[in-house]
């Protein structure tokens, strides 16, 4: 086990457009090498002791896309539901999915459910793929579930907390990101866990995310363990 500080990770895999383009490949195949660095992340994590990952695989804003790209993709999407989910058995993983799930393909909603059921038995770690996920928009499902909540009297406004909020949220019940890595050179969020990032730590590489090898996440979580986290306080307080 490398560390203990280090309870959840996450993953922007960005890059996989380049990388196909890099090696003169249809897109879609940079998608699908995609798809086998993120078991080997779970491998990965699994075997260093991260209780949770959570890799982001389509956003909100990632609706925009061509319907040939977005067909493509949620094809691939369901195959590797299907088809190639034994990472999370032979790990022994729970699966879970979040984002605004209505908005995906039936088909892919009903592999997302089937997964969460025969995987919630596990108790080890945790893998949260995020899907249709956007950041505002995960705090607006938020803020329409408390005005209902509130609507029907079962909360006041005066109740409203950091805390309440959390709770609404997609990632409700998980402990706070402590690291997130965003592959491909771009230094942004894109909209990802606006709300959930206040005091992550960022990393990121311009590394594509099919090129990511468990010799580079080893790095990360190890110049992760150097950092200083002191939200906002005094490690030693100064006496004068
Ligand atoms: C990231 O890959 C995964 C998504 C579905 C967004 P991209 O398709 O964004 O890859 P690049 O950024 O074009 O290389
Ligand atoms: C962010 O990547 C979303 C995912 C990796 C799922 P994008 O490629 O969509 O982000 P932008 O467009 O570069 O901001
Ligand atoms: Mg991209």
């Amino acid at each position: 086990m490398l560390t203990t500080a280090l309870k959840h990770i996450a993953f922007i895999m960005d890059g996989n457009g380049r990388y196909a383009k890099k090696h003169h490949i249809p897109t879609i195949q940079g998608h699908a090498k995609g798809a086998e660095t993120m078991k080997s992340m779970v491998r990965l994590c699994k075997k260093i002791g991260i209780e949770h990952a959570t890799f982001w695989a389509f956003s909100t804003e990632n609706w925009k896309r061509p319907k040939i790209w977005l067909d493509q993709y949620f094809k691939l999407a369901d195959h590797y539901l299907a088809k190639q989910s034994e990472v999370f058995f032979e790990n022994e993983v729970r699966f879970k999915a979040v984002g605004n799930l209505i908005q995906l393909p039936l088909s892919t909603q009903k592999l997302l459910k089937k997964l969460e059921e025969e995987t919630k038995h596990f108790e080890g770690m945790q893998v949260n793929i995020a899907l249709s996920y956007g950041g505002r928009d995960d705090l607006a499902r938020a803020m329409t579930h408390i005005g209902e909540k509130i609507k029907q009297g079962i909360i006041s406004p005066e109740s409203i907390s950091e805390a309440l909020i959390a709770e609404h949220l997609d990632t409700a019940g998980l402990p706070d990101i402590d690291i997130l890595v965003r592959t491909a050179g771009d230094q942004r969020l894109s909209n990802f866990m606006l709300y959930q990032l206040a005091y992550t730590e960022l990393y990121f590489t311009q590394t594509l995310w099919p090129d990511l090898s468990e010799e580079e996440i080893i790095q990360i979580v190890k110049d992760f363990s150097q950092r200083e986290r002191r939200y906002g306080n005094y490690l030693d307080a100064p006496t004068s």
